[in-house]
């Protein structure tokens, strides 16, 4: 009998996983990440630990079981040759050695000290899959999924460093040249693109990153084209038989690359052994705040290719190849003061007001100091100097005070009332959030109007924080209903408002009403409901009294959808308080519903999920999956105990299999897959 995780446990479990797939969307689709990076790692470590310590625990769609972002579906789909995997870290010259160490082993090399290795700096940019045919860029793509990226062609044609034709005639130039690598921003680059934003009033960007990302997502290609984008070759992908002379290692690949027209970075280096490896290392750390553009780390391959194709992968990243993360750089300023701000659920966050530094590429003023232990803990006091980093290079961070004065400021007190309402603050016992319990608390109100116009929610543009609070200062507006009762007369008459913009806003949230399901349940910032469980619940229900009137064990039984989620949501729907907000939209004519893709297909395979492994004939993976959304099933990528069953093609993977059949889940035979969307039964 499997070892059982305790309740406290799942719940984690579940907790964990909800935020990891907030953050992934957060940093993938919205460019805007919220959190370090660190952050997003441990908490991923967390989420891993507890999985093998319970595989009971892994769920089909845990982002343990895929690389990173998901496939936005604003440009066309593109399935990768190969898939673009990412890379293990080290964090320390420990890792590193144990790295080379366990390479030595498995190769069974000779000779420790002389085994090649190419070091590269690992540039903060996008990564790419350009695909050459008969030497001439056919397409560009990013990672996506690892599995499945994004047809970026049009956007990455207007970098200039991506040539158009590669360097070689015919008869060196194999028919079919994949080459990957990263788009990237230069740092005076950035800087102009941030000056410009600025004055146009348009989005600012956190980091070269960012910007990058935002830029390649533009529909519009000349958009793009005036974002000053830069591309770096690192590796050659999939590579058509026959092509003269292709290079035997790493550091030959990058000399090819240069040849055939790419940009290859100039730190790019061969070194050998370990020792090698180190010294290159640190170089590249010390030179780090000196190069034109924002690197990471250092990635360290394993130089000769034949030996990287006897390593080979895990299902998430290369053996021959790991990336050595940099610690963040750290700033001395002073700490002015710490202040307060309350959230949408009534949790009081304490955050630092700090005098403005610069550091890791942008100037930080404010950083968020998480809860009262956390002040406590770092021991920070309002007139002392502080250490700031930019954890992750996005989130600033409060490292702790600068030590040496032996004359200390006091210490900074929990305010005892609510900086907004002045309604007294409450912290339960064992918890480490302290919150505003008033209902009516203005900035509460404030945040759930903002969080429900926010993007992820009904994505209501010119709804900002400060609108907001323009509408709840005036008494138009104390909750996300009362948006619909708006009319363009009294929020014309608002400062800083005309005729003009007040019937652009009135436009955006009429527009709204015809949101699907899904982005409402995400605008009422229900506990644990985040997008993808709020996909999940509006394609089962698809009308808000439908799923209103689900029962949890309904509500549990959908492919995604834990006891956790599936009870806040009954929880949520059962407070009379929330039920009254809900009558009042459908009142107000807000009654939203979640498009059923309009097909003539029975729905043979209702809220049934389908799993498919290995090719199956006349279907490409795609195909077959959409045969499957198309009669109301779902095809997650991986088995768990509530597949429907496992449709068995040519080269199946064997986890999946034995997966299936360690939960004695259903195998049909690809030739009875027509069989199994007929009837939506397992053919017998
Ligand atoms: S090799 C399977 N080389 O780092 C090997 N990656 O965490 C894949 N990166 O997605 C990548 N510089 O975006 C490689 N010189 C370099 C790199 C590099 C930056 C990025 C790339 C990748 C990520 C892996």
């Amino acid at each position: 009998m499997a070892k059982r995780p305790s309740d406290e446990e799942y719940l984690r479990a579940e907790e964990l996983r909800n935020a990891i797939r907030y953050h992934n969307d957060q940093y993938f689709n919205q460019d805007a990440p919220e959190i370090p990076d660190s952050e997003y790692d441990k908490m991923l470590v967390e989420l891993r630990a507890l999985e093998d310590a319970y595989p009971t625990l892994i769920s089909a769609d845990s982002p343990t079981q895929r690389v990173g972002g998901s496939v936005s579906t604003a440009f066309s789909p593109v399935r990768h040759a190969r898939p673009m995997m990412s890379l293990d870290n080290a964090f320390s010259d420990e890792e590193l050695a144990a790295w080379v160490e366990r390479l030595v082993r498995l190769t069974e090399a000779i000779d420790a000290a002389t085994l090649g290795f190419s070091v590269e700096p690992k540039v903060d940019g996008v990564a790419m899959s350009l695909t050459y045919r008969n030497g001439r860029l056919v397409q560009a793509a990013t990672r996506g999924d690892g599995v499945t990226g994004e047809d970026v062609t049009a956007n990455v044609a207007t970098i200039k460093t991506v040539p158009h034709v590669l360097n070689g005639d015919g008869s060196e130039l194999a028919e079919l040249i994949e080459v990957r690598g990263e788009v990237y921003l230069r740092h005076d680059a950035f800087a102009k693109m941030n000056e410009r934003a600025l004055k146009e009033g348009t989005k600012t960007f956190v980091n070269p990153r960012n910007a990058a990302a935002g830029s390649l997502r533009q529909k519009d290609p000349t958009i793009t084209a005036q974002r000053p984008l830069s591309f770096f070759a690192y590796q050659l992908g999939e590579v058509s038989a026959g092509a003269l002379a292709m290079p035997k290692e790493q550091s030959g690949v990058l000399a090819w690359l240069k040849r055939a027209g790419f940009s290859v970075s100039a730190e790019a280096q061969k070194v050998k052994g370990l020792e090698g490896v180190l010294k290159k290392c640190q170089q590249l750390q010390a030179k780090r705040h000196t190069l034109a553009y924002e690197i990471d780390g250092a990635v360290i391959k394993v130089d000769d290719l034949s030996l990287q194709g006897q390593l080979g992968a895990t299902a998430r990243a290369p053996r021959w190849a790991i990336a050595l993360k940099f610690p963040p750089e750290e700033r001395t300023t002073k700490l002015i003061d710490i202040e307060v701000s309350v959230g949408r659920t009534g949790r009081v966050t304490p955050f630092a007001v700090l005098e403005p530094v610069f550091v890791g590429g942008s100037t930080v003023g404010v950083a968020t100091l998480h809860n009262e232990d956390q002040v406590a803990l770092k021991d920070v006091r309002p007139g002392e100097n502080v250490i700031v980093r930019k954890a992750g290079d996005v989130i600033p961070e409060i490292v702790g005070p600068v030590k040496g004065g032996s004359r200390r400021p006091s210490k900074w007190k929990f305010p005892a009332q609510c900086p907004s309402c002045g309604g007294p603050l409450t912290r339960l016992e064992g918890e480490s959030d302290t919150y505003c319990t008033n209902l009516d608390c203005p900035a509460q109100r404030v945040q759930k109007i903002v969080h429900f116009a926010s993007r992820g929610g009904l994505d209501i543009e010119g709804l900002g924080e400060e609108r907001v609070v323009q509408l709840v200062d005036a008494q138009l507006v104390s909750d996300p209903v009362d948006l619909y009762k708006l009319d363009v007369a009294s929020v014309a008459a608002l400062e800083r408002m005309g005729e003009i913009s007040a019937n652009n806003l009135i436009g955006a949230i009429e527009g709204s009403r015809s949101q699907p399901l899904s982005r409402f349940l995400v605008g009422l910032g229900i506990r644990h409901v985040g997008p993808v469980a709020a996909r999940a619940l509006s394609s089962r229900f698809v009308t808000l009294s439908a799923l209103m009137s689900a029962s949890s064990e309904e509500i549990g039984a959908i492919e995604g959808i834990g006891p956790v989620i599936a009870d806040s949501v009954v929880s949520f729907f059962s407070n009379p308080a929330n039920a009254s907000a809900l009558d009042r939209f459908v009142a107000s004519g807000v009654n939203p519903v979640e498009p059923v893709v309009a097909n003539d297909i029975a729905q043979t395979l209702l809220g049934k999920a389908v799993v498919v492994t290995g090719s199956v004939s006349g279907y490409t993976r795609d195909e077959a999956q959409e045969a499957i959304v198309r009669r109301g099933g779902s095809s997650p990528g991986s088995v768990s105990k509530k597949t429907f069953c496992v449709v068995v093609g040519d080269a199946p993977g064997a986890s999946k299999t034995e997966k299936a059949e360690a939960l004695s889940i259903p195998i049909v035979p690809a030739e009875r897959f027509e069989e199994l969307l007929q009837s939506g039964e397992i053919p017998s």
